[in-house]
């Protein structure tokens, strides 16, 4: 990066540097009832200033009783001075396409807070056509400005370039805490047009750059730059329990078979692993397994992603966003640049592409709450109605990938629920998108099964043993009693077991 004079050496471009203002007076500029799309992914590259003093403000409006609220649009996941400050002031009218944060989760849950629960792939289009409205302002963070005013983007890019297109304003926030060594790291794709005109995206390796590392920014539209110096905040990783590793090393034995079979090649196809620690355990698996110049066309970079990349048995990742613990970030900032060249982060859009995951041929690997005995999947709502977090990216993966896999615990809450049920009691992966559920009891490959076989063998491999004989009691019982024979349901019983649990806390019937 070059450096010239400036009031700080990561604003190199002039007019923008004649705009550097302080949070709260940026915050001021936000009008109450406008629609922001602010950066951030997972829990990196969020604006960290301006929501903050956003929030003191529509805090103390509210205190006056005013009804004050904003509209708040991001790549996913962010920070506790975004979300949590955010919905701490009742400050959110509207928040999409995902989150993670536990007062934003609460105030979804009690009704206080619209939440739109988007696949990742899909928001930039949808903003484009305006059917989320009009953009009023873009709230971006970058690592620097250069001299023609070209943006060096942080550490998640996210939907950066839709925000910064679609809106009306831009606020800029510079982080210097990001590292410099971040210039060169993104390929942000200009080349998408709308139907009719759009052309086949030309990526065919997942560590190819087919854009250039830059954001763009027409200079007129930035209101205000704010410089902050503060770390991105992800939570660490638990290490991986045992339940954990049996699901890990279930995935890799059913991998081993398939190269076996010569269904995929030794180096694998490009690994996509969704968010949690049951992903990261797997990553770090991978690090054992004899599986070398493996690939990742991912949405994160999670620390077993790092380890894999140090390791040498990884080649190289593309991404939109690190979501890495604190010890792992300050090990990986401190050596950017040795990651520069494996290392690719680009826009949401291109990353969870339909086009591309289906060219690459993927091997998706997601967690879920539940996964029903014919194949359906929960990945979002508990109890189906209260959302953890949101889909994410996991349909963009789960229904264009060569291989679609599902892991959790065959129990959640201490054993209290199964995580194999017979209906789920929410649907976002649909039997047709499901090839592979995975609990740390076994893995049931799906394909080329019918409803029935299926749910025999995900009873068999994946339920918990004290939940076996009551799944295929269910089953055999459907099978005798259903309307139809093709996906037998008892109707008036298939969720009676999640009611259970709500009454009494409970699956099981009480007089077990
Ligand atoms: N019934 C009731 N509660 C359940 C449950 C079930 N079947 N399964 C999980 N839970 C609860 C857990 O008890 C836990 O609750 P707590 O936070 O109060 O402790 C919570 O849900 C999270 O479960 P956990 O076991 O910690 O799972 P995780 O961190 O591996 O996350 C998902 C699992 C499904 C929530 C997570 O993978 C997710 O959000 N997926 C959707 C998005 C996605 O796949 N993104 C990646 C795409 S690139």
């Amino acid at each position: 990066m070059a450096t010239s004079a400036s009031v700080s050496s990561r604003v190199l471009n002039s007019s923008l540097a004649s705009r550097i203002m302080s949070g709260d007076e940026a915050a001021e500029l936000i009008e109450f009832g406008t629609r922001i799309g602010m950066s951030g992914f997972t829990g990196s590259g969020y604006p960290k200033a301006v929501p903050l003093a956003l929030a003191r403000r529509i805090a103390d409006a509210n205190l006056r009783g005013q009804k004050a609220q904003v509209s708040i649009f991001t790549g996913a996941s962010t920070g506790p001075e975004l979300d949590g400050a955010l919905a701490m002031a009742g400050g959110i009218q509207l928040r999409l396409p995902y989150q993670s944060d536990p007062e934003t989760r609460k105030r979804i849950n009690s009704g206080e807070m619209e939440y739109m629960d988007i696949h990742l792939g899909h928001v930039a289009q949808y903003v484009e056509y305006g059917f989320l409205g009009k953009m009023d302002w873009a709230l971006i963070e970058v690592t620097a400005i250069l001299e023609d005013g070209l943006l060096v983007p942080s550490s998640s890019v996210g939907n950066n370039r839709t925000w910064i297109e679609q809106a009306d304003k831009v606020i800029l926030e510079v982080n210097e805490k990001q590292p410099a060594e971040l210039e060169g790291m993104h390929d942000i794709y200009y080349g998408m047009q709308p139907p009719p005109y759009r052309q086949p995206i030309p990526l065919v390796h997942p560590g190819q750059r087919i854009g250039t590392p830059y954001l763009n920014v027409p200079l007129d539209k930035v209101a205000a730059v704010v410089l902050t110096d503060s770390p991105d905040r992800n939570s660490a990783f638990k290490p991986p329990d045992e339940s954990s590793k049996r699901i890990a090393n279930h995935i890799l034995d059913f991998l081993a078979w398939e190269v076996q079979k010569g269904r995929i090649p030794p180096s694998l196809l490009p690994i996509q692993s969704g968010v949690g620690n049951i992903a990261n355990a797997v990553l770090l698996d991978l690090l054992e397994a004899p599986f070398e110049n493996l690939t990742s066309y991912t949405e994160v970079i999670q620390d077993g992603m790092i380890e894999l990349l140090k390791s040498g048995k990884l080649t190289c990742a593309s991404a939109t966003a690190f979501s890495l613990s604190p010890e792992m970030m300050t090990q990986v900032n401190a050596e950017m640049g040795n990651y520069r060249d494996r290392i690719v982060l680009r826009p949401q859009e291109i990353t969870n592409h339909a086009e591309i995951i289906r060219r690459l041929g993927v091997i998706a690997m997601n967690g879920m709450i539940e996964a029903d005995i014919y194949g359906n999947v929960n990945s979002t709502h508990v109890m189906g109605s209260r959302i953890q977090n949101g889909i994410g990216g996991s349909g963009d993966f789960a229904r264009n990938g060569y291989l679609s896999m599902f892991m959790a615990p065959s129990t959640a809450h201490k054993g209290a629920v199964t995580t194999i049920v017979p209906m789920v009691s929410h649907v976002d992966h649909t039997e047709h998108d499901v090839d592979v559920v995975v609990t740390e009891q076994g893995l049931a490959d799906l394909r080329g099964l019918s409803p029935r076989q299926r749910a025999k063998l995900i009873i068999e491999r994946c339920a918990h043993p004290d939940y076996r004989s009551m799944l295929l009691d269910y089953q055999d019982r459907a099978e005798r009693l259903s309307f139809g024979k093709h996906t037998p349901h008892l109707l008036n019983e298939c969720l009676s077991w999640h009611n259970r649990y709500i009454r009494n806390g409970r699956m099981r019937p009480s007089e077990d």
